[in-house]
Parts: C-alpha cells; sequence; structure tokens
C-alpha cells in the first residue's frame, strides 16, 4: 500500500498484527497506576470504541495489558511502519491545502528525531501529546485528506469529533486540549482522565501541531540573554567578557550554552548527568567540558582576560560551581537556573554531594531522604547565589520554579516584604516590559516544500523587511528589530533546523505583517515552491494567561484571570485563522495556565493577504491592549502608536491614580 492510500484508509479494515516494545526509540515512563477496577472497565470500553465489535475480543486483553504495563492505552498495534517526517505537501492526499499543511505539521510533531516519546505521540515536555492514542491519529489524518475547504473538523484533546459543516473563511481545524471544569484540574484529575481516554495534556505546541524542535529555545534564550546583559551594562557595553552561569544541558535548558555562544558571552553550564553533558558536546552545543573546579576557575579566568566567547560544561552539581566562584573571586555577571523544578522529587532536581547513580538510587529507594536532600541543596542553592548577589551578580528565574521550590524549602529567598521572592522572573524583568508589552514575541515558519532553498529565501525577504522597517522604528524598539536582524542574518550559519524547515524570530505586529505578506507575494509568484505555514509559540503577547510566567509582569491582579486567552483564540478563529488551539497546561503545569496558538497557510491567494493582515494585528494587538489596561508603560505606548496608525482601533486607555492619593486613603 503507498503512502497516501494508508493515510486515506484511516482505521484499517483488517487488524494489523501487534507490534514488539522498540528498545531503540525513547518512551515515555510508565504512568501512575490511578483507576480503580470500574474505572478501568470505562477506560477500555472507551478505547473500543473507536473499533467495530468483530475487534473487541482481540484488542480487549490487549488495551487491558497496555493499560497495566503503560498506564495508558496508546494502541500501539496501530501505529504505521512509514517514516514520520514533515514531507513535502503534495505527498500528502489532500482537497484543502490547509488541512494538507496541517497534515505536514502533525507528522513533524510526530517525527523520531523531533518527538521525545514518538510511540507514545509525545513531542516534548515529557507530556505534551499530539494524540492520546493511534485510532485518534489515524482517524485524523482520514479526515484531513478527505476534508473541503467548506468543513471544519473539531478536535477534542487529541480526539477527532468529526468534520462539521462551516464556510471558507472559517478554520479548517478547532483544538482544544485539557480543557477542564475548573474545579478538575489539578494533578491526579490529569492522571486520572488521561488514562480513562478523555482529555491529553497539550503542552503548548505539541498538541497544536506547532512545535519546530530545539530552534524556540534557542532563540528565546538568546533574547532574554541579550536583553538581561543590557540590563546590567553601564555604559551600553556589550556581554563581551562576562560571564553566565546556571546548570541544566537536557531538552530545553541544553539550548542554554549555544545562546550563550550567539549573545557573545562565557557561559557554564553545571550537569548533572553525564549522558546529558555528552549529548549536548557531541552536539556541539557546548564548547568545552570540565569535571574539575579548579580547571573551571583557571578556564573561565582566562576567557575573561581575554574577551572569548565559550560555553564550558561543569559536569556535576551547580552548587558547587555558585560555591567554588565565591571562594575564589570569580565575578558573575547573569545568573539563572534550568533545572527541571516544575518536577522536584521523581528527577528534575539533583542533591549536592552525592553522584548521578546514588542520587538516582535514593530516589527509588529511600524518597523520603531523597527529599530531604533535596531540599537542603536547594538552601545551599539559595544561600550561594545570595553571596554572589550581594557582590553584583543580576539572578533571574527562567521559568523553572526555582524560586517557588527553594521557598518552599524554607531557603532565604523571600524579600523584605515576605509575599515576593528577592529576584525576579524572566518575564517580569526581561520577557515582559522589553518585548510583550510591545508587541515582540516568537512568530514562527514553516516551508510546506521541506526544501532548504525555500527557507534560505524566507530568511532573506524577512530580513528585508525588517531592514526596512527599522528605518522607521522608535527608538524603544530599535534594539528589538537589530537583535532579530542579527539572529536571522546569522540563523543558516547556526544550523537550527531539526525537522520541518522553520524559522522563528520575534517581530511585533506591523512585522509579522510585512513578512507574512512578503512571503505571501513570493508563494504567488512562484519563487517560494509551495505555501508556507504562519504560527508561533504559546510563549507570546496576547495568546496565553500564566500569572508566573508569561503574564507574570502584569501586576494589577487580572493575571490570574484568562480572559485575555479564550478572547485570543475565538478572536483568531472569524479573522482569518486556518486552525486554532486553546490548551490547559503547558510549560508550567496542569491548572497553572490556559495557552493558545494558531496556524494561518499562506497560499498565494488575495484570500490568505486579507485573512493576514485581518488575524496577525488582532493576534498581537489583544495582548497590547490587554497590558496597557494593566498600566504597563510600553504596552500603553505601543497600543497609543497602533491607534495612530490604525483609526477604526479603539482601545480603552487607563487613567493614572496618583500614589499620594491612594496612600492618603489608608
Ligand atoms: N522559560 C522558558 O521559556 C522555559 C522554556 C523551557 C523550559 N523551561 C523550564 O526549564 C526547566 C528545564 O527544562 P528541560 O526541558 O531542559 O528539562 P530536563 O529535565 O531535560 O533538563 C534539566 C537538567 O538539569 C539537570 N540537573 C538537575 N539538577 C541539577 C543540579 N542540581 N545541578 C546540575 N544539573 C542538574 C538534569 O540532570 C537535567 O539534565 C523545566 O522546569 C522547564 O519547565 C522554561
Amino acid at each position: 500500500m503507498t503512502f497516501k492510500e494508508e493515510i486515506l484508509q484511516g482505521i484499517p479494515s483488517q487488524l494489523p498484527t501487534p507490534k514488539s516494545y522498540d528498545t531503540t526509540v525513547n518512551h515515555a515512563p510508565k504512568r501512575k497506576d490511578i483507576l480503580s477496577k470500574e474505572e478501568k472497565k470505562l477506560a477500555i470500553r472507551n478505547a473500543l470504541r473507536y473499533f467495530p465489535e468483530e475487534f473487541h475480543a482481540e484488542l480487549g486483553p490487549e488495551f487491558a495489558n497496555e493499560l497495566k504495563e503503560y498506564g495508558r492505552i496508546y494502541m500501539h498495534r496501530f501505529r504505521p511502519d512509514y517514516k514520520f517526517y514533515a514531507r513535502n505537501i503534495n505527498e500528502y492526499p489532500h482537497q484543502s491545502v490547509h488541512a494538507g499543511a496541517i497534515m505536514v505539521m502533525i507528522q513533524n510533531n510526530l517525527d523520531h528525531t523531533v518527538a521525545q516519546h514518538p510511540h507514545e505521540l509525545i513531542t516534548y515536555g515529557g507530556n505534551g501529546a499530539v494524540f492520546q492514542n493511534w485510532a485518534q491519529y489515524l482517524l485524523t489524518m482520514q479526515y484531513l485528506a478527505t476534508m473541503t475547504d467548506l468543513q471544519t473538523l473539531h478536535i477534542y484533546s487529541g480526539h477527532p469529533m468529526g468534520l462539521f459543516p462551516s464556510n471558507k473563511d472559517a478554520p479548517r481545524v478547532i483544538v482544544t486540549n485539557g480543557m477542564m471544569i475548573p474545579n478538575y484540574s489539578k494533578q491526579d484529575d490529569w492522571e486520572k482522565f488521561n488514562a480513562l481516554g478523555v482529555t491529553q495534556y497539550g503542552q503548548m505546541t505539541a498538541g497544536s501541531y506547532m512545535y519546530i524542535g530545539p530552534q524556540g529555545i534557542v532563540h528565546g534564550t538568546t533574547i532574554t540573554l541579550l536583553n538581561g546583559g543590557r540590563m546590567i551594562a553601564k555604559d551600553g557595553e556589550s556581554l563581551a567578557g562576562k560571564v553566565f552561569v546556571s546548570a541544566g544541558l537536557g531538552g530545553m535548558s541544553g539550548a542554554q550554552p549555544k545562546a550563550g555562544n550567539i549573545a557573545g558571552c562565557i557561559s557554564v553550564i553545571a550537569e548533572v548527568n553525564p549522558k546529558a553533558t555528552t549529548t549536548r558536546h557531541s552536539q556541539g552545543w557546548i564548547d568545552e567540558v570540565t569535571n574539575d573546579l579548579d580547571e573551571l576557575v583557571a578556564r573561565v579566568n582566562k576567557a575573561k582576560a581575554d574577551k572569548e566567547v565559550v560555553s564550558i560544561a561543569y559536569q556535576g552539581n551547580v552548587v558547587e560551581v555558585w560555591e567554588k566562584f565565591d571562594e575564589a573571586n570569580v565575578f558573575v555577571e547573569l545568573g539563572s537556573d534550568q533545572t527541571s523544578l516544575h518536577n522536584p522529587w521523581a528527577g528534575g532536581y539533583y542533591p549536592v554531594g552525592y553522584s548521578y547513580g546514588e542520587s538516582n538510587e535514593m530516589m527509588v529507594n529511600d524518597p523520603e531522604k531523597f527529599k530531604k536532600e533535596v531540599k537542603a541543596t536547594l538552601v545551599k542553592h539559595a544561600d550561594a547565589i545570595n553571596k554572589h548577589t550581594v557582590k553584583g551578580t543580576y539572578f533571574f528565574d527562567y521559568g523553572n520554579a526555582f524560586l517557588l521550590e527553594a521557598s518552599r524549602a524554607g531557603a532565604d529567598i523571600m524579600a523584605e516584604n515576605g509575599i515576593d521572592f528577592k529576584y525576579p522572573s524572566y518575564v517580569q524583568d526581561i520577557m515582559g516590559p522589553m518585548c510583550f508589552d510591545y508587541g515582540f514575541g516568537p512568530f514562527r515558519w514553516v516551508c510546506m516544500s521541506g526544501d532548504p532553498k525555500d527557507l534560505a529565501l524566507t530568511d532573506q525577504l524577512a530580513c528585508d523587511v525588517l531592514e526596512e522597517l527599522m528605518k522607521e522604528s522608535p527608538v524603544e524598539i530599535q534594539q528589538q528589530m537589530a537583535d532579530n536582524i542579527q539572529w536571522i542574518k546569522g540563523a543558516q550559519e547556526n544550523k537550527l533546523v531539526v525537522g520541518s524547515q522553520a524559522r522563528i524570530l520575534y517581530a511585533d505586529a506591523e512585522g509579522r505583517t510585512k513578512i507574512a505578506l512578503a512571503f505571501n507575494r513570493a508563494v504567488e509568484d512562484g519563487r517560494l515552491s509551495a505555501p508556507v505555514v504562519l504560527g508561533r509559540d504559546h510563549h507570546d503577547v496576547s495568546g496565553t494567561d500564566s500569572p508566573f510566567r508569561e503574564t507574570a509582569n502584569i501586576y494589577d491582579g487580572s493575571q490570574f484571570t484568562a480572559d485575555m486567552a479564550i478572547h485570543n483564540v475565538i478572536g483568531d478563529s472569524f479573522r482569518g485563522a486556518s486552525w486554532v488551539s486553546i490548551h490547559n497546561g503547558g510549560g508550567v503545569g496542569w491548572g497553572e495556565v490556559i495557552n493558545g496558538g494558531f496556524g494561518l497557510v499562506l497560499d498565494g491567494t488575495a484570500d490568505a493577504n486579507r485573512k493576514l493582515k485581518n488575524m496577525l494585528f488582532y493576534d498581537v494587538n489583544n495582548g497590547i491592549g490587554r497590558r496597557s489596561w494593566a498600566r504597563n508603560s510600553g504596552a500603553e505606548f505601543a497600543i497609543k502608536r497602533e491607534m495612530e496608525r490604525s483609526p477604526s482601533l479603539k482601545v480603552t486607555m487607563p487613567n493614572h491614580a496618583s500614589d499620594d492619593l491612594i496612600e492618603s486613603l489608608f
């Protein structure tokens, strides 16, 4: 059977032979055994509804066994044998170009070189699912292959509810992931309802088909370091010769040394897991490795003296680095942490004084002791950082719950008011006021031809647009423009593509729109050989309400509401998005964030021009309007500027009460 025929058949009419467990692939951990006996029966009944009754006698025991072995029913037997990767769009059977593009994006999220646990349909973050099981994948691909531009496919947490008649301007796909009645959004609720097969954790770009590999995090970390560097620069000097200390060379954290090199500093990144260090070293993402603290000090001092751009891994615990650098008087300009502290008791953070193997053993055989040691390490970790910040180090939390867990462990990490932490999160000080408030966020695109030549042309077109815009940009946004021009110029050389031919950069509404118009023109006149998909990370100006991350620099109390993300997804859906998605969870955890995104296919038509102008404008300015209402000065500046340019935009502006008046009232 050809690839196209396999896609078109959906769930096969003959049972495929069972699959053996492939040990060469990275698998998801066994999930919690959380269902009661009655609930397990319900989970099997739920799984069997995808198949005709004649298969049930064979599949029933098999699914019961999967539930027992893995804690979930993945339906492994139905995983297709063809290779998963972002093919050229024309290799997919389709009647709608939009639907064809979505198939490319889905297959990229399940590509073995991209996805973390491809056989369990997990793209990243340990539980970021594209689908819950293989039946959902097969049905969705069949629907996408056969649907027209007069239908919309509705996907409930991976389950394709079906095709409903709509119209050509409507999204072709509507995705929801993990949307719960609010009282059912605790960690164990995810375990239970996911095991029942009725919901999934979509992370941000996993369940929305918008993941582009590690490039996104490299760019975000580069922008954070560059802007962090500017905050501490006394005379506008660069990061040359300055030291950045952090921990973690894992999935996302592994981007830190590469970003440090692009930003032009000396990065020292500690990692306890030798395998993670070796992997990043062999990939060229870290330049040098040492496990000797004296050698590390000497190497860093030399790099400082020579203003060398270099990244050095310390094979060991990060607490040792902070303590040693204090003793040896190595001044650290920038500090952060990217251990997995959203998961402190199960391998996200390792105690000092034990080898990696000893720690893993303790975690399983004596979990109480492990917990005690982790807490003691967090206290030491914070103490060591405090010694550096007194000397002038700028330390920030990088969205990994370091400050939260250190405070829970009783570390000296609270500010004098006892409410705030001593140190800011990166969104509070850097990303929020410097980028999001001005509308700058992680815009991305993917070439549906799969051809690197197309990507090179889009890079050039985007660079031309930004250089042109920069001539007229107000001083407030010049720096962001310059950073992104530098990024796009170095993108080819930095070899950032893993999986689909994709690119990310930060742009505001005007930049995103002009770049999209240039791409659509190039598709129309044939300079680009196939359509281009536009999208973005959910980690952006408008799409995500998350009080400890994306909306951490909102201080009017509304950071605990999720109206912005909901308006965004509804607003994008009728302004031209090809698909939209809204998720509970992502990054900071289930119940902690509502985040949404979109995909928009540029097929070279006048319709695409109309849609992109209307949708991208709203997709960015919705969030700026909300940030401006929260009295964020950058956002007030940006939305006023937009209103001057766009007469039909009328945003309610805040009046500012004087501090003296408010203080006099109580
Ligand atoms: N701010 C953002 O935009 C952003 C983006 C991605 C991830 N994150 C957060 O960053 C964290 C890391 O993500 P990841 O995907 O890299 O996770 P990961 O688990 O793959 O990597 C973390 C690494 O830290 C190492 N580590 C743990 N304790 C250590 C210690 N005491 N000393 C030295 N090394 C230690 C682990 O061995 C592991 O390799 C997560 O909490 C994630 O949510 C934030």
